[in-house]
């Protein structure tokens, strides 16, 4: 695959712009060999995937996305205020590239964007529209999985290096791994840097639920496509007819799980290997972490950043944090 470019888009050399297939086998392999069957959510973003995903952010019942959009648009300003001018923008996940617009038309002189995502379709696609958007910014697309250490494009040493992580992604995280992530996020910035981190706050475990549990059953589409990919990329032999969609709020945990359960006991082949299931049995597929300001505040601290400003909804359901390293 060698999507074009428009030529402001640069392409650092040393950036591969395609997932490994080996990484994607190995993964799936492990995970599902394990004696609890779990597999890592960035796993859902092929082409399908990530189109889904879109769908699901307008759904009735899917209030993230609209809400931390609300709290973008009105605080973009503020936000704009505290990056300062000339920022090297690096974001997390770009995914179809809305919010960023927010930050980027508020932003003084902004000087480089370098969107990370998996699904190189859409990077590359969003990349090039940003670069035709915005003159003068240097657009850097990186197609990677960001869960690991990841290298980035040489940035210019004026610029101020922001993190840009919207969505509540940072949910994905086990509490441990999304601490060693900021913690990683605080390197890249370096000590003059700053973040901006979306956050899904607990609330009402019925809102919860529904939003994980829509009616159009988006979701569950968007939770089985899991296996689709496998099917087609890894010569995998899921039916789908024998996999259901569940989603729970693990109030101890305080997290979302989204699983997928056999409905019965079979053995399916992945790429080389025979994977059993016994009737009932899922495979997790997703966690999606939901913060207290207590937790929160945990977790930037761990990570070497201070909460500097924090920005919620009407509903008290999202927050949007300036983070400072301390
Ligand atoms: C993209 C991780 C924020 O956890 O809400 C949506 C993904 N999963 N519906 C989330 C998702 C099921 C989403 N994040």
């Amino acid at each position: 695959m060698n999507p074009s470019t428009s030529p402001r888009t640069e392409r650092a050399p040393s950036h591969r712009l395609t997932p490994w297939p080996k990484a994607v086998r190995d993964v799936v392999v492990n995970g599902l060999s394990a004696s609890v069957k779990a597999l890592p959510p960035w796993l859902f973003y092929d082409a399908t995937g990530a189109e889904l995903f879109e769908q699901i952010c307008d759904l009735p019942e899917y209030y993230p996305t609209r809400t931390e959009l609300g709290i973008l648009t009105q605080h973009a300003p503020a936000l704009a205020r505290h990056a300062g001018p000339h920022a090297a923008l690096i974001e997390y996940g770009s995914g179809a590239g809305i919010k960023v617009r927010l930050l980027l038309d508020e932003l003084e002189t902004p000087q480089v964007y370098v969107p990370v995502d998996v699904s190189q379709e859409q990077l590359m696609a969003v990349a090039d529209e940003r670069a035709a958007q915005y003159p003068g910014l240097r657009v850097m697309p990186v197609c990677a999985d960001y869960t690991k250490p990841l290298e980035l494009p040489q940035l210019p040493a004026s610029a101020r290096r922001i993190a840009f992580f919207p969505g509540s992604t940072i949910g994905n995280f086990h509490p441990t791994e999304a601490a060693a992530f900021l913690h990683r996020v605080r390197h890249t910035v370096g000590a003059r840097g700053g973040m901006i981190l979306g956050v899904d706050r607990r609330k009402d475990p019925r809102v919860l639920h529904a939003a994980y549990n829509d009616a159009a059953g988006v979701t569950a589409a968007f939770n089985r496509n899991l296996l689709v990919r496998l099917n087609r990329e890894l010569g995998a032999t899921f039916d789908l007819d024998t996999f259901r969609h569940v989603a729970f709020f693990n109030d101890e945990a305080s997290r979302i799980e989204m699983h997928l359960e056999s409905t019965i006991a079979q053995q399916v082949r992945v790429a080389d290997v025979v994977i059993e299931f016994d009737a009932g049995e899922t495979i997790h597929t997703e966690c999606s972490y939901k913060y207290d300001e207590a937790r929160l505040t945990e977790l930037v601290e761990e990570s070497g950043f201070r909460i500097e400003a924090l920005y919620t909804d009407v509903n008290d359901w999202f927050w949007v944090a300036w983070l400072q390293p301390t």
